[in-house]
């Protein structure tokens, strides 16, 4: 490929979409492509120390608008060291959330509307995601999932409705762009999920 691939992975708290995309860059990596796997927020020092900000338990005064310039400034250092660079070298970028998740989020979950859109234009400036699978789970079964790992971080300890109103943003954002994303049903088995993914990539891609 003389351009690469930007792929990415969304889904609610407890989708299991980070063990998702990890078995999807050994697939890929399996059939001999060159892959480069990072996340949301982080994914470069810089980012990953903005990343320690958003996550801390501590920072409860946190104002929503700083947290959405935060996630985008994060976002503006991974795209410009690493997400970019790779693409153009012929790589298959794999990312743990992108700009989808400030929208629902952010957006959606925080009230902060459109703005969250602009705002991240400028982060990103060009670079949106060739494919995004979302990991559709519902608020209630991807809560019981996480209480199982017990992460509890400062974005995790929100209320059921602020999931529910992620989980229906998400599904908004998959209805409206059709071509980008790939609902997969996350509620089965890792191995059937998984499964899922493969096949939806090599029905998108037939030609590599
Ligand atoms: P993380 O521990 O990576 O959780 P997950 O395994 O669910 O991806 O934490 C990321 C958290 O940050 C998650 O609760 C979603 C949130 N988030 C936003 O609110 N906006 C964003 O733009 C991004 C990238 C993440």
């Amino acid at each position: 490929m003389s351009k690469g691939l930007f792929i990415t992975f969304e889904g609610g708290d407890g989708s299991g979409k980070s063990t998702q995309y990890r078995l999807f860059a050994e697939y890929l990596r399996n059939r001999g492509f060159d892959v480069v796997t990072t996340r949301e927020p982080g994914g470069t020092r810089i980012s990953e120390k903005i990343r320690d900000l958003l996550l801390d338990p501590e920072c409860t005064e946190m104002d929503d608008m700083t947290e959405a310039l935060l996630f985008a400034a994060s976002r503006a250092q991974h795209v410009e060291e690493l997400i970019k660079p790779s693409v153009e070298a012929g790589k298959i970028v794999l990312c743990d959330r992108f700009v989808d998740s400030s929208i629902v989020y952010q957006g959606f979950g925080r009230g902060l509307g459109d703005c969250v859109s602009a705002i991240n234009e400028h982060a990103v400036r060009g670079m949106y995601p060739d494919v995004t699978f979302l990991l559709d789970i519902s608020p209630e079964e991807g809560r019981k999932r996480n209480g199982k790992t017990g992460k509890n971080d400062r974005l995790e300890k929100q209320s059921m409705e602020y999931h529910a109103m992620v989980a229906e943003g998400y599904r908004k954002l998959a209805a409206a762009e059709p071509d980008r994303f790939i609902v997969i049903d996350a509620s089965g088995s890792i191995q059937k999920v998984a499964s899922d993914i493969t096949d939806a990539f090599e029905k998108r891609y037939p030609e590599l």
